[in-house]
């Protein structure tokens, strides 16, 4: 059993959203790769993300390079080393290619990172301004969970292409964007008995209250198993569920997840669209796997969800899921994991009011995973 330790153990105080630090929403998000080259055509071509910015040697950077995409709201980095010394090689040798940065977008970076290390997280890098010809940046960075880090983005009405520092990424291969909008929320994996630890830090660095609850009884099949809490800013554009393991009779994926990042780390993002059926059906048609969805799920899916805008065959010709809640219904499914190692993910979610994050679709879609488990020999 790999766990990622932490020291931190807070009290839990405030059990509302408290703004006391401001998120204006998900700033990018950067993810430690071992090619970004490579790795950029494949976010391109497979999910439709357009080129946005770069930087590397071209630009004066030595030791990375960085291929910044867009779709929407949504900002991807992938970065890769370019030197042996670098720390991000250490980065991809412990985790594989993985999430390193979740940046967020703030009022005032100095005073984000002011008041959430004097609530206890433990400081990334202090703040610093970036600055060119079209203005500044200030950035500055906490710790989270394993090696993420959360980066506090204060843009100052910047003007320039993504930060200081990059160029505008004009490759001249742009295939169609296919829907993804901005990112709905992303999902931690912690160690064993640690989602409380890391439910506590968000309650009380970052001032979130804890959305929904469920407990493992909830979320189990008869192989696997874990716990999960809901964290959410004031303003509710942040949402980021914290899940642990919890014991069942095989493998828990969550566990799976730690033993080949190594640790705690960012398991999906998952990213809304406003039309899954056609988003879908240009991930499938660019060759993005999804976890298969038994057929028998949707003989009596209706029964459970109730009335829908969508038609079934369609639903169940993509694979896709549906869940309701007491404001409305969700369409969601999930890719198999984006690397070699099976870690992250991303999740595809339509809302038609609902709130939730489809805990009905847990057992059918862990059945699932413990099929791609089984092949891999991992259960
Ligand atoms: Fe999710």
């Amino acid at each position: 059993m790999q766990t990622d330790s932490t020291s931190l153990k807070l009290p839990i105080e405030n059990p509302e959203a408290e703004d006391f630090l401001p998120l204006n929403g998900t700033d990018h998000v950067e993810f430690y790769v071992g090619n970004a080259k490579q790795a950029a055509h494949f976010y391109k071509t497979a999910f439709g993300f357009q080129d946005y910015a770069y930087a590397g040697l071209e630009t004066g950077v030595k030791d990375r390079t960085s291929y910044v995409l867009k779709q929407d709201k949504i900002i991807l980095v992938l970065t890769s080393p370019l030197t042996p010394d670098s720390p991000i090689n250490d980065h991809i040798v412990q985790h594989g290619d993985g999430v390193k940065n979740v940046a967020i977008w703030v009022d005032d970076a100095t005073k984000s990172w002011e008041t959430t290390t004097a609530r206890g997280a433990e400081s990334a890098f202090e703040p610093y301004v970036l600055e060119d010809a079209h203005g500044k940046v200030t950035l500055s960075g906490i710790k989270t969970y394993g090696d993420t880090v959360h980066v506090f983005v204060e843009r100052s009405g910047y003007t320039g292409t993504f930060l200081p520092g990059f160029v505008p990424l004009e490759t001249g291969f742009n295939p169609a964007p296919t829907g993804l909008k901005f990112i709905d929320h992303m999902v931690g994996n912690v160690g064993w008995n640690e989602m409380n630890t890391w439910v506590d830090y968000y309650k009380r660095v970052m001032g979130f209250a804890q959305l929904v609850s469920f407990d493992d009884k909830d979320i189990s099949t008869e192989y696997t198993a874990l716990m999960s809490k809901v964290m959410t800013n004031g303003n509710g554009r942040i949402k980021y569920p914290i899940n642990e393991p919890a014991e069942g009779r095989k493998k828990s994926q969550i566990e799976e997840y730690i033993d080949f990042y190594k640790g705690a780390g960012v398991q999906h993002l998952a990213l809304a669209t406003d039309d899954i059926i056609f988003t879908v059906s240009e991930l499938r048609a660019r060759g993005v796997q999804f976890l298969e969805v038994p057929k028998t799920y949707y003989e009596d899916v209706l029964d459970r969800v109730g009335k829908i805008d969508e038609d079934l065959t369609p639903l169940s010709n993509l694979g896709i899921l549906i869940d309701r809640d007491d404001e409305g219904y969700l369409l969601q499914l999930f890719t198999k994991p984006l690397m070699d190692r099976p870690t992250v993910f991303f999740e595809i979610i339509q809302r038609k009011g609902a709130k939730s994050f489809g805990k009905g679709n847990f057992k059918a879609l862990f059945e699932s995973i413990e099929r791609e488990q089984e092949r891999r020999g991992t259960l």
